[in-house]
């Protein structure tokens, strides 16, 4: 028995402090949602608007990316100030308006803090900038005075994640580390006004009911920037990062942090929980996951993984594994803000050389650029078995807006529109993420398919029309009410967070989980015989009792 399947469910499903534990959460990126005041961005009272369309796909929960006030430098990822709401997206009311909305369909509500950077618009940045070398204002960042003769060159070769150097140079001559874009100026966590204030930021939005925060970049907080700095080269040398001894990846004293965070989230009732994007090696994972600390992490194994029976099979058991060792639920997680939609993935030969790259050499998959290659009914096809069997693991499963949908990744945006750090800071090499945060389409007509009346920040495809909310629902095969009814099956049929493997040929995976529920996929490419028991749902049309390839079943 888990701890969890040991808890009488409370008569408040809003109190259980164990919700997070196998939640379906669905991710919004607020600017690409819906635009409720036709500016062209999405904004909060968007949201509020489709509340009603959440609760009928049925998750448990919804993350916001930040909707904090930014220059957009990097998608609101480089944020003006953790208190406020950017005005193009609303207002703190707006804000309150939305989690009551949320809450009262009984909806979780889970916000972004970016922990690592402030923008470069920041009040406290602007006071380092205008105050001298040496100076506390700036100590809440991290200033480095340059090197070579009159220390024109950076204080050491590193790259930002975004290309090109990670040190940028301000007037008086002193240098600064952003190991993002040059807008993002990282903090100074030995600081203990920088500590002091995140505590302020985490406990404000508790304080206006927030559940839950997904933590940004969770791994690279705590720097050792003793001098003399190691080189690039150097770096790379040592290998795996598995020791915790990275100047600023994965270090250990980066637990310190989350201990206090985490004494502050136990002060609620039910307690704040919170989940950390934390791009570690997997061993290192369950330190972030652990009670103690966050509490959870974000697995991006299979949302690394080729769609592949064994490679799948590996993933989840080592997981589960890990998450029980932790004593954290596993996530799972197949589409995100930062990689190519799956339903594209999976459409593409294999991945295309170049495509993957992140954070630390392992991580981010971005668009190569190569929808000539793509099978999109493929894609889709294989997008939504993955998904099911997602659906069906222990544990709680990210969504993002759109996957339900069906959307493909946006290729064909025009190199002027693209807004992404990452396609800007690399000579257009890299298409970069513009192309997973094109907004929604609602409807089949109307302006920008329905997101608002002012028009898309990024440009819409016209297959958006037959994509569109609107025409999903009145099809009974449409991707969007093949989501509703998996999380509905979801939601009934929760039990223990176990699994139990059970014969099957090399290229299917089946399983069981407490209570008689079992899910079946074939990867391979011949139909496979379905097992006993009755259909629940299936992420294709079924051929008589043979499971097609491509495709997942739920027996009951
Ligand atoms: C995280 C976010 C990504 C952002 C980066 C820097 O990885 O998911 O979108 O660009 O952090 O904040």
């Amino acid at each position: 028995m888990t701890a969890s399947a040991q808890q009488p469910f409370p008569a408040d499903p809003m109190r259980d402090p164990h919700w997070w534990r196998q939640a379906a959460v669905y991710q919004i990126y607020p600017r690409s949602f819906s635009d409720a005041n036709g500016d062209g961005l999405g904004d909060l009272p968007g949201i509020t608007a489709k509340v009603p369309y959440l609760a009928q796909l049925g998750v448990d929960a919804v993350w916001l990316s930040p909707f904090y006030p930014s220059a957009l430098a990097d998608g609101g990822y480089d944020v003006d100030d953790y208190r406020a709401v950017d005005p193009r997206l609303g207002s703190l009311d707006d804000f309150d308006d939305m989690a009551a909305a949320l809450h009262s369909a009984g909806i979780k509500l889970i916000v972004d803090i970016v922990p690592n950077h402030s923008s470069n618009r920041h009040a406290w940045f602007r006071e380092a900038l205008a105050s001298p070398k040496g100076s506390a204002a700036r100590s809440r960042y991290i200033f480095r005075d340059g090197t070579g003769p009159d220390g024109s060159l950076p204080p050491s070769d590193w790259q930002s994640v975004f290309g090109g150097g990670a040190w940028e140079r301000v007037p008086d001559g002193q240098w600064y580390l952003h190991l993002f874009a040059p807008e993002q100026p990282d903090f100074n966590w030995e600081n203990p006004e920088v500590r002091a204030e995140f505590l302020t930021t985490l406990r404000f939005w508790s304080d206006r009911g927030v559940d839950g925060f997904r933590i940004d970049v969770a791994h690279a907080l705590a720097k050792d920037l003793t001098e003399p700095l190691a080189t690039s080269a150097e770096l790379a040398a040592e290998g795996e990062g598995l020791d915790g001894a990275h100047p600023f990846w994965d270090r250990d004293e980066v637990h310190g942090i989350y201990a206090e965070w985490r004494e502050l989230f136990n002060e609620y009732n039910p307690p704040r929980t919170a989940v950390a994007e934390a791009w570690v090696h997997a061993s290192r994972r369950g330190r972030y996951a652990s009670p103690e600390g966050l509490g959870q992490a974000f697995n991006f194994d299979l949302l690394q993984a080729d769609f592949d029976a064994v490679r799948f099979r590996e993933i989840i058991t080592a997981n589960l594994e890990q998450a029980a060792a932790t004593g954290a639920s596993s996530t799972w997680v197949l589409s995100n803000h930062d990689v190519v939609r799956h339903a594209t993935r999976y459409g593409l030969p294999s991945a295309p050389a170049g495509s993957a790259k992140g954070q630390d050499g392992k991580g981010w998959v971005f668009s190569g650029g190569t929808e000539p290659d793509l099978d999109r009914g493929l894609g889709l096809r294989r997008a939504r078995a993955a998904t099911m069997l997602m659906l069906a693991l222990p544990g709680s499963a990210y969504l993002y807006q759109g996957e339900e949908l069906g959307l493909h990744e946006v290729a064909a945006i025009p190199d002027a529109d693209r807004q992404d750090p990452t396609f800007h800071r690399n000579a257009g090499v890299d298409k970069g993420r513009d192309g997973c945060r094109v907004p929604l389409p609602w409807t089949a007509d109307g302006p920008s398919f329905g997101f608002g009346t002012g028009g898309a920040h990024l440009p819409q495809p016209d297959e958006f029309a037959s994509t569109a909310v609107s025409e999903q629902e009145q099809d009974g095969s449409s991707t969007l009410n093949f989501y509703r009814r998996a999380l509905e099956l979801r939601g009934k049929q929760q039990t223990a967070e176990e699994l139990e493997w059970l014969e099957s040929p090399a290229a299917v995976l089946h399983f069981r989980r407490p209570g008689g529920w079992q899910s079946i996929t074939n990867f391979g490419a011949e139909a496979v015989e379905l097992p006993e028991g009755t259909v629940l749902h299936s992420s294709a049309g079924l051929d008589g009792g043979l499971l097609p390839p491509d495709t997942t079943a739920w027996l009951a």
